[in-house]
């Protein structure tokens, strides 16, 4: 089944476009974004639009195994290479000969393997475990991940060297709440697609109350949580008032966004706190809960405004919050920070 790239907003019309470029040259490129915004449906596509459509196309879940094993899954091995290997084995690598090999979560890979890794692009050949043979391969490498690889280039967790290499293109992603335009085409496309899986003759009426706060949630898991969302309503039939359950934050997607501008520009900002021009759903509106709200979204504001401050300078950060490392690292995970000009 072909590969179908839903979304009018304007970056999904430039990864559109850069996909029929990059497509045309084979470069090697990196793939960029959130959890669930489409990045291997853009590989696909890649790989679809490519004249190497019909050759092999080959991934590997570079997060998914341990170093070694990941190393003889991409290179291979022979008989006897270590303890269990039993016959030889053809590694991805060699495997996507003339067709694509998808490195997903390439942010994830150690730094041992990246070495190997970048002496196996430049060369255009690698030596399986064991073996005494080299191995040529013309695999067209596309990585992703959703990592911030030039944080983690400055962090020393990703070689300088291997970044250039894979990243002679890259495509960022924004995450759903960035392009909400999004929102409507992709749930009329995949209510479409559910309900004649179904076969239901019932079509899906979502009315405008509805669609308006699809539109405004913040999607934290981008299109997969789209998907989910529909496909409880419209499979397991829970019906239209368990999306309240499903996305139970009132929504500030805007304010939010708005917030965080104020916040980089203006220092005053963070002194702030309180109601601020949010609407407030008066029908589901407990004191406890909204001074839980308003907490969450101060102590977001307060971390994100040291982090544009320092630079994203994480030591920096923990000194002026007086937090470890590991709950700056943890809070940036959990509120989903990222640097205000990432893209
Ligand atoms: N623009 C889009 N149009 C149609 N379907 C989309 C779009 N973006 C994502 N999807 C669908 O959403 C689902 C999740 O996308 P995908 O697996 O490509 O995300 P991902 O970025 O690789 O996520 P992860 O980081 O979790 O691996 C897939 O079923 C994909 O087809
Ligand atoms: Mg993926």
């Amino acid at each position: 089944m072909e590969s179908n790239l839903i979304g009018v907003s304007t970056n999904i019309a430039r990864v559109r476009d850069l996909i029929q470029r990059i497509a045309d040259t084979e470069l090697n490129t990196v793939v960029f974004g959130d959890t669930g915004v489409g990045k291997e449906l853009v590989v696909k596509t890649l790989y679809e639009k490519s004249d190497r459509n019909g050759g092999p196309f080959v991934k590997v879940n570079c997060a998914a195994l341990p170093d070694t094993l990941l190393e003889s899954e991409m290179f291979g091995y022979e008989r006897g290479a270590f303890t269990g290997a039993q016959r030889k084995m053809r590694g991805k690598f060699e495997q996507a000969n003339r067709g694509v090999l998808f490195l997903d979560e390439i942010g994830d890979m150690s730094l041992s393997l990246q070495a190997k890794l970048l002496h196996a692009l430049q060369d255009g050949e690698f030596i399986p475990l064991g073996s005494e043979r080299t191995v040529k391969s013309n695999a067209w490498v596309i990585a992703a991940t959703n990592h911030d690889l030039a944080e983690d280039l400055k962090a020393g967790k990703f070689r300088e060297d291997l970044y250039y290499r894979i990243s002679m293109a890259s495509i960022y992603i924004d995450p759903l709440r960035k392009r909400p335009e999004d929102i409507a085409p992709l749930i009329s496309y995949y209510t479409e697609q559910y309900v004649s899986q179904l076969k239901a003759s019932q079509p899906l009426n979502i009315n405008k109350n509805l669609m308006d706060k699809l539109i405004a949630y913040h999607w934290p898991g981008n299109v997969r949580e789209l998907q989910n969302v529909l496909r409880r309503i419209i499979v397991l039939g829970e019906g239209e008032e368990s999306i309240d359950t499903m996305i139970p934050i009132t929504n500030h997607r805007q304010n939010i966004d708005d917030d965080k501008k104020q916040v980089s520009n203006n220092p005053k900002f963070i002194k702030f706190s309180g109601l601020n021009g949010q609407q407030l759903d008066l029908s589901d509106l407990s004191l406890k809960k909204f001074k839980k709200q308003v907490a969450d979204q101060v102590e977001k504001d307060v971390i994100s405004y040291v982090l544009e401050k320092t630079g994203w300078n994480r030591t920096r950060a923990t000194q002026i919050l007086k937090v470890s490392y590991k709950t700056l690292l943890t809070k940036i995970k959990e509120l989903e920070l990222t640097p205000l000009n990432n893209f």
